[in-house]
């Protein structure tokens, strides 16, 4: 248990936070990833600078990785973690507020990570909570997931990010928002490839703008790929999507990655958050180009310097 934390931060979304701890971010997280090759999955790292802090990851939507590689990062920092699944509890049948919740939570936990169904949630709660409090995933973004494919990205290709080109082909869904906000505070250039009734929303687009960067929206795959260091992909139906799948899927059809398409990109690498649908074919996404494991398994490595950036722990 702990009072308000000096100095803590949120992680809600990218656009909010400085490019310049964003940096920092990465940077204590490659450190801490080449400190950790003779240790074990559970070995604490040497510091154990959240020795003792628990926090308390709540999930109103499913989740394997978010899950596992927050209940990793912790672990490895010193702490521990719960994880509540919002049905068990008051707040999900109705019986306890938003506000009365996180007081509690902020009570009982050091740390509060939320996957929500509800951008409206992220807004109530931050208005109530006095811990340090991360989106693992909302409707709107999915911040951890991209600073770590950031993180992913200059691993594998040893450049900076904003000396390459990224292309996401796909939906104009919570991940891309999150990569949009990124080529802004990253200074890269993206290219998105998506049917031409599902570009981003005029919203993130005037953001774009506002901050005198662009994002270049081709309706065909092929031009959006090319030149690409790096494609991206995701679900076409996510969780939230209350489409007509048939629809949707069948909108998407002509934006299947395939080899063929890959070969259109030769120096691309293939990357995808997970789950994955029927956007990539088995062989692009088990192919050589695809780095989808090392990117799961890198979502430990950044969370756990989330997690120091928001203990206000990063020097
Ligand atoms: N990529 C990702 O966030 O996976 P989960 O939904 O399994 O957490
Ligand atoms: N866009 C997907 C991401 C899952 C990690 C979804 O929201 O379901």
């Amino acid at each position: 248990m702990q009072n308000l934390l000096k100095n803590m931060k949120h992680f809600l979304n990218l656009k909010d936070i400085r490019t310049v701890d964003l940096k920092k971010i990465l940077k204590d997280a490659k450190k801490r990833k080449s400190k950790r090759k003779n240790l074990n999955t559970l070995d604490v790292d040497k510091d154990a600078p959240l020795k003792g802090k628990i926090l308390i990851q709540m999930f109103e939507k499913p989740s394997l990785r978010t899950r596992l590689s927050f209940y990793l990062a912790i672990r490895q920092l010193g702490g521990g973690t719960i994880t509540l699944r919002s049905n068990e509890l008051h707040l999900g049948k109705g019986g306890e507020s938003l506000a009365d919740t996180a007081k509690i939570l902020s009570t009982y936990g050091d740390g509060f990570m939320l996957r929500t169904d509800s951008d409206k949630k992220i807004n109530e709660v931050v208005k109530y909570i006095k811990i340090p409090f991360i989106n693992g995933l909302s409707p709107s973004s999915h911040p951890t997931q991209i600073l770590s494919d950031i993180f992913t990205v200059e691993e594998i290709k040893k450049k900076p990010i904003s000396k390459l080109n990224i292309c996401w082909i796909g939906d104009s869904n919570n991940v891309l928002n999150s990569l949009i906000a990124a080529s802004v505070k990253f200074s890269f250039k993206l290219n998105i490839g998506c049917p031409k009734d599902y570009k981003p929303k005029k919203i993130i687009l005037d953001w774009v703008k506002k901050n005198k960067k662009s994002v270049h929206i081709y309706n065909d795959p092929k031009k959006a790929v090319k030149n690409a260091d790096v494609i991206f992909s995701d679900k076409v139906i996510s969780l939230n999507d209350k489409v007509n799948i048939k629809k949707k899927t069948k909108d998407f059809k002509k934006f299947l990655i395939d080899e063929k398409l890959l070969k259109l990109a030769p120096k691309s690498i293939f990357l995808h958050c997970l789950p994955r649908g029927n956007e990539v074919s088995n062989k692009v996404f088990l192919g050589k180009k695809s780095h989808v494991w090392l990117q799961a398994l890198n979502r430990v490595h950044v969370q756990k310097s989330i997690l120091m950036y928001c203990f206000n722990k990063l020097r």
